[in-house]
């Protein structure tokens, strides 16, 4: 089983790179996250966001699935699964849903909303998709998983989760969950499995597995700039207790980053731009979220950071995404170390970066200032590009393997 994830907070392109690599493998498996995810994909000039569904599931021959590790709201999984059957795709023979995956219920996404509220300024800038409550219940035992709705008593233990949640919640809140429980209904017509079983049956049987992660390696629950992190493991790790996969079936590790930094929400960006040079990589990067339309934060490559994350999931290849986004810029810079308060050199993401106050050390590099969307060889790309991508090699000892020009399927270059 080889892993595609993203190195950064999210973001990089995790959506393109699985439906690019998708033809070279038999399954593509979801495993943590839920609709907080936003995985564009674009060919044939049409694009479309995935937000519960693997993104191999615009390629025939491949089967997807969603593992335990993930949550799931059935109303955004069905929509997205009308959506896409609409566009012509067979969905439903070729994606499989874990019976042990928790379900987001519609009270999960108010108590994600009453969170941030409480947490005022010091909210996380989450997508309100009830992701932090529905991981709490999961890990306080109290959740609901996919199988549970196979079960005759299953309306009875909804309520009972239901009131739990009332209690918490402002008396004044009203739930209408007449379109989350028709929502159920469809969601039992998949096919529903004990995704361990069937995922190592096809590891015996030869066939091949691509596991997608979801957000961002510095959006890590444990290894993340906690608090402003997500719920759940998105390292190389999570796609083994997200999917039922012992480590020793784990192969390639594909780390996807973009070729500047981006983050949504809040928490420590050490590299990020406030100013016209910000602006200018929003706009040129359409720099707004798949999933909630909110501008991200922008700034410079973030090598320090790059390398943690490198180092946390054993990176064997890199990719890097959006390098037409630097076309037009005369200098670009890359972050090779923080600065703290006291003036102390530091190469490494600090326990809690905002506290200590740190400043990025940068490495200025001459810009290619070359369109380079039609590039498909890594020899056709100006030798600037190629110092920038060489000079990222040395730094993290890992070889860029692939490289994005555009959003497209085909404006990738392998090498
Ligand atoms: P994901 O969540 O990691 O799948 O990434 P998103 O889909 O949220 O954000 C990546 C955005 O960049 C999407 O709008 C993609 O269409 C776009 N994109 C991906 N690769 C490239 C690239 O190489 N160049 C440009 N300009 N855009 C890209
Ligand atoms: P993809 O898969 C970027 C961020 C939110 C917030 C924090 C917690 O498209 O890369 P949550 O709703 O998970 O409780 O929010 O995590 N976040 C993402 N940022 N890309 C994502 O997914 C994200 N999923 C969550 O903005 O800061
Ligand atoms: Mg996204």
């Amino acid at each position: 089983m080889d892993v595609v994830l993203g190195l950064q907070w999210g973001d990089e392109g995790k959506g393109k790179i699985v439906d690019v690599l998708t033809p070279k493998y038999d399954v593509v498996a979801r495993f943590q996250g839920g609709p907080n995810a936003g995985h564009s994909i674009c060919f044939q000039d049409k694009g479309f966001v995935l937000h519960t569904v693997p993104s191999g599931i615009f390629r025939d021959d491949s089967l997807n699935i969603i593992g335990n590790g993930v949550v799931i709201d059935p109303i955004i999984l069905m929509d997205e699964i009308h959506a896409i059957e609409q566009m012509g795709v067979d969905v439903r023979s070729h994606l499989l849903v874990s019976k042990r995956a928790h379900l987001i219920l519609p009270t999960h996404r108010l108590l994600d909303a009453a969170s941030e509220k409480a947490k005022g300024q010091n909210k996380v800038g989450t997508t309100g998709k009830g992701i932090g409550p529905t991981y709490t219940d999961k890990i306080a035992r109290n959740g609901l998983r996919v199988g549970d709705i196979l079960r005759v008593d299953f309306l009875a233990r909804y309520h009972a989760l239901l009131s739990a949640h009332l209690s918490l919640l402002d008396p004044d809140s009203e739930v209408d969950d007449s379109a989350w429980l028709s929502a159920v209904e469809q969601l039992r017509q998949l096919q529903i499995v004990d995704n361990e079983v069937v995922v190592n049956g096809w590891l015996q049987s030869g066939k091949t597995i691509l596991a997608e992660g979801a957000q961002g390696s510095l959006l890590d629950v444990d290894f993340g700039s906690y608090p402003f992190v997500t719920s759940s493991n998105t390292l190389c790790a999570g796609a083994c207790t997200g999917l039922g996969v012992a480590p020793a079936h784990v192969g390639n590790v594909y780390g996807i980053f973009k070729a500047y930094c981006t983050r949504v929400g809040s928490g420590p960006f050490p590299t990020e731009l406030l100013d016209d040079t910000g602006d200018r990589l929003r706009q040129l990067g359409h720099e707004y979220g798949a999933t909630t339309g909110r501008p991200r934060r922008c700034g410079w490559l973030d090598i320090v950071a790059l390398r943690y994350t490198v180092m946390m999931n054993a990176v064997t290849h890199l990719i890097m995404m959006k390098s037409d986004v630097l076309d037009s810029f005369d200098t670009i810079k890359v972050c090779v170390a923080y600065k703290t308060k006291e003036g102390k050199l530091i190469d490494y993401f600090p326990f809690d970066a905002d506290e200590e106050g740190i400043e990025p050390v940068y490495k200025e590099f001459k810009g290619w200032q070359t369109d380079i969307t039609s590039c498909r060889s890594f020899d056709e790309l100006p030798a600037e590009l190629r110092d920038y991508i060489i000079f990222i090699e040395q730094q993290t000892g890992v070889k860029v393997c692939i490289i994005s020009v555009g959003p497209n399927r085909d404006e990738t270059i392998i090498r």
